[in-house]
């Protein structure tokens, strides 16, 4: 992760978070431990929780915790109460600054510590479904201190939602089926950043792939661009294999289960496991087969028929495999490094609500990692500069 890399020896000398105190609620991978490592670098203490049940990588928080120092509070496959107890956890040393991955954070914060909320001058959201929340949050006039959308510059969303969830989703998936999409058909719920990027990957491997969409425009992208749209009414009796990247629930629903074919995978790229009624699914169901592979449960199906239901219906890239890939994350964590910084030093001149990433931070991440893998761009002349600033000439 080299732009973290050299982010970190820039942190070490300016030590932007210096005496400050940031508690963090991500996944816990590999990736997300080079992030926290460079926040400390950059002078924080910094408390971690994971950001999904299933998602930490056991040996990475043992070795933050164990070598690191880090205070980690997080475990594969602890039940709710526990995924609430590690983020509690690591909100005790009140911190002043937020990093958040879902919204889970920023939401048991005001909900269940709002004595804490004074002290916190600000955060950093990582994900669609975490910024749609903040905003009704804000909306609501709920928000109690200014979080910057880090997901919603260009370059993650190019880089993370699309390149990154494009990837990782069928990472996980292969994974966990070992199953050939070469002339399989794929439905893809969803054409947001992150479905598209699942839908072109699914393509690339050469199934045929089926969006649905709630969203006229992004269902006319998905045409556009080649896609079949159908609704999951129509979809669900065609697919072999089903991906949810909608930020919606109960996108796949009883009703859909019913007239799936025989051996329908099931699998869920969205953040929170809503978006597959696993409810309905183990209710259809005559027997359930608990991990027939690895995270791959075969529910059966009174008529004969049974579903595979992957990684419980939870986020599928991190629970079935890695998440995104290193140089992935390395864009966006510099992005939010950079956010944070930024943010740590205009404390106190941000209204509370959510707000956008200044343009240059994203600019110069980008540029950053440009660097890294030696390419270069062209600078515009000053003709260019002046022709792109003007209105006044035409043609
Ligand atoms: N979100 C998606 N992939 C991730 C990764 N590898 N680490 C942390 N958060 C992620």
């Amino acid at each position: 992760m080299p732009l973290l890399a050299s982010l970190s020896t820039r942190f070490a000398s300016q030590r932007p978070f210096e005496g400050l105190g940031i508690a963090a609620c991500l996944h816990v991978t590999a990736e997300t431990a080079t992030f926290v490592r460079l926040l400390r670098a950059g002078g924080a203490a910094v408390s971690l929780a994971a950001s999904n049940p299933l998602s930490t990588q056991d040996d990475v928080a043992a070795a933050l915790a164990v070598r690191h120092g880090i205070a980690v509070c997080a475990r594969a496959g602890v039940d709710r109460d526990g995924y609430y107890a590690h983020i509690a956890r690591a909100l005790e040393p009140a911190p002043d600054l937020v990093v958040d991955d879902g919204g889970d954070m920023v939401n048991i914060l005001h909900t269940h510590y709002p004595a804490l909320l004074p002290a916190v001058t600000g955060g950093c959201e990582s994900t669609t479904t975490g910024v749609v929340r903040l905003r009704r949050m804000a909306a609501e006039g709920a928000l109690a201190f200014p979080v910057i959308a880090a997901n919603d510059t260009p370059a993650k969303r190019m880089v993370d939602n699309t390149c990154g969830t494009g990837q990782s989703a069928i990472d996980g998936i292969l994974r966990a089926t070992n199953t050939l999409l070469a002339g399989k058909t794929v439905v893809v719920a969803g054409f947001g950043a992150s479905g598209r990027g699942v839908a072109e990957r699914a393509r690339g491997f050469g199934a045929q792939v089926i969006v649905t969409e709630v969203d006229p425009v992004r269902a006319l992208d998905a045409s556009l661009r080649g896609f079949r749209v159908l609704p999951m009414a129509q979809a669900a009796p065609l697919g072999e294999v089903f991906v949810t990247a909608s930020g919606s629930c109960d996108v796949i629903a009883a009703e859909h289960i019913a007239v799936m074919r025989d051996g329908a995978i099931l699998a869920n790229a969205g953040h929170f496991d809503v978006e597959i009624d696993v409810r309905a699914l183990a209710a259809l169901a005559a027997g359930i087969r608990r991990d027939v592979r690895p995270h791959t449960d075969a529910y059966d199906l009174p008529d004969g028929r049974a579903v595979l239901l992957l990684a419980e219906g939870r986020v599928v890239n991190l629970v079935a495999a890695e998440g995104h890939p290193p140089e992935v994350m390395d864009l966006a964590f510099g992005i939010e490094a950079l956010a944070l910084a930024w943010l740590a030093g205009n404390s106190g001149k941000l209204a509370a609500g959510v707000h956008e990433v200044p343009d240059q931070i994203d600019a110069e991440a980008a540029r950053l990692v440009l660097g890294t893998v030696g390419t270069s761009i062209d600078v515009p002349t000053p003709a260019q500069q002046a022709y792109l600033e003007s209105w006044r000439q035409g043609s």
